[in-house]
C-alpha cells in the first residue's frame, strides 16, 4: 500500500457508517475545569481514571471509530498495564493525538487567536506514530464580534493548519484539520454561514498550496448555528440545511469524511443535527462526528469520582455513542433519546 493509500484507509476507517470519533484530547488545565465542575480533584490519575472509564465501556467500538488523547494521556496505561493506543487498537479504534499546543493571543489583533505548536512537530508526530496513533488534531478557533474574525486572522489560522496537515501526512498519521468558528456571542445564522465560508475557503486554499492530500484528511468544523446568546435559533432543520449546503460549495468531494465538532451545543441538539444533516444526504463526504463535551458531559457527571457509579457512567457514554451512531444514518429520534432511562 502507498502511503497515500495507508492514509486514505485510515480516513475511511475514522468516518465508517455508524461510528464517529470521541474528543477525550482536553488539556490538563481544561480536564481539571471539567473535573472541578463535578467535585473531583483533577490528578494524573484522575484523568487516566476517567478516561479508561470512558474507552473501557463495554460496546464502545460499535459506535467509536477513533479516540483523540492527550499526551499525557498516551503514554499512560490501564489499570493492567496495558498503554492506552494498544486498548483501543485491539478493540478496533483507531487512536489519534492532539499535536497542537493550543491557541494562543494574536500579535496585533485584539481578542482573536492563533493556534500554536509546529516548532518540533515533525519529531513529535515520529515519536507518537511510533506509539501508536494513526491520525492527529489541530484546532483552530476563529471568534465572531461585530467586527471580527479579521482576514490577518483567519489566513495565519489556515497557513498553520495547512503546515500541520503536510507534517502529519509526511509521518503517515491523518491529520484532523479543525477550523472552528465559536459559538459563543451575539450573532445571527446568516452571520455564522458568512464567517464559517471565509475560514473554509481560506483553510482549503491553503490545504491545496501546501500540497495535503485532501483523500488523506479529515475536516473537523464547526455546524452554522446562530452565537449561543443570538435573540433567534435556527431550527433544527435549518441548521442541517444552510451547513450542508455552504459544505457543497467550499469542501472539495476527495475529503473522504466531515466529523463536526459539538462546540457547546446540549448533548441532545448535538445528535439532533447531525441526524437531520444524514437524513439530507446527497452529499460526497460520510457526515460524522468527533464530540468532546457532547459524548463526555453525561458520563463525567454521573461518575462524579464514586466508584459505585461507574456501571452508570459507562452506561450513560455508552447511550450518547449510540444516540450519535444512530445519527450517522439520520436514525436519531427523541424515543431513543429516552430509552436510557426506560
Ligand atoms: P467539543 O465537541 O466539546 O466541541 O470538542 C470537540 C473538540 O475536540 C474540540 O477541539
Amino acid at each position: 500500500m502507498s502511503g497515500l493509500e495507508a492514509l486514505h484507509a485510515t480516513a475511511l476507517a475514522m468516518v465508517a457508517p455508524g461510528r464517529g470519533i470521541l474528543a477525550a484530547d482536553e488539556s490538563n488545565a481544561t480536564m481539571t475545569k471539567r473535573l472541578e465542575a463535578v467535585g473531583v480533584e483533577s490528578t494524573e490519575e484522575t484523568r487516566r481514571h476517567f478516561r479508561e472509564l470512558l474507552v473501557s465501556t463495554p460496546g464502545a467500538e460499535e459506535h467509536i471509530s477513533g479516540v483523540i488523547l492527550y499526551d499525557e494521556t498516551i503514554r499512560q496505561q490501564s489499570a493492567d498495564g496495558r498503554p492506552f493506543c494498544e486498548l483501543l487498537s485491539e478493540r478496533g479504534m483507531v487512536p489519534g493525538i492532539k499535536v497542537d499546543t493550543g491557541a494562543k493571543p494574536l500579535a496585533g489583533a485584539e481578542g482573536e487567536k492563533v493556534t500554536e505548536g509546529l516548532d518540533g512537530l515533525r519529531e513529535r508526530l515520529e515519536e507518537y506514530y511510533e506509539m501508536g496513533a494513526r491520525f492527529a488534531k489541530w484546532r483552530a478557533v476563529i471568534a465572531i464580534d461585530d467586527v471580527l474574525p479579521s482576514t490577518y486572522c483567519i489566513d495565519v489560522n489556515a497557513h498553520a493548519l495547512a503546515r500541520y496537515a503536510a507534517l502529519c501526512q509526511e509521518a503517515g498519521i491523518v491529520p484532523i484539520v479543525e477550523p472552528e468558528v465559536l459559538m459563543d456571542g451575539t450573532h445571527s445564522i446568516d452571520r455564522a454561514e458568512e464567517v464559517t465560508l471565509a475560514t473554509l475557503r481560506a483553510v482549503f486554499a491553503a490545504l491545496l498550496d501546501q500540497r495535503v492530500a485532501l483523500e488523506g484528511m479529515i475536516l473537523k468544523p464547526n455546524m452554522v448555528l446562530s452565537g449561543t446568546d443570538a435573540p433567534q435559533q435556527g431550527s433544527i432543520e435549518e441548521v442541517a440545511e444552510r451547513t450542508l449546503t455552504l459544505f457543497r460549495q467550499v469542501v472539495p468531494a476527495a475529503v473522504p469524511g466531515i466529523a463536526f465538532l459539538s462546540g457547546g451545543q446540549s448533548d441532545e441538539l448535538a445528535s439532533a443535527h447531525l441526524s437531520a444533516m444524514n437524513a439530507l444526504g446527497n452529499v460526497p463526504w460520510e457526515l460524522s462526528f468527533s464530540y468532546g463535551r457532547a459524548l463526555q458531559a453525561t458520563p463525567l457527571e454521573a461518575w462524579s469520582g464514586d466508584e459505585a457509579k461507574e456501571p452508570d457512567a459507562q452506561k450513560a457514554f455508552a447511550h450518547r455513542a449510540r444516540c450519535n451512531g444512530e445519527a450517522r444514518y439520520g436514525r436519531y429520534t427523541e424515543e431513543l433519546e429516552q430509552s436510557l432511562a426506560a
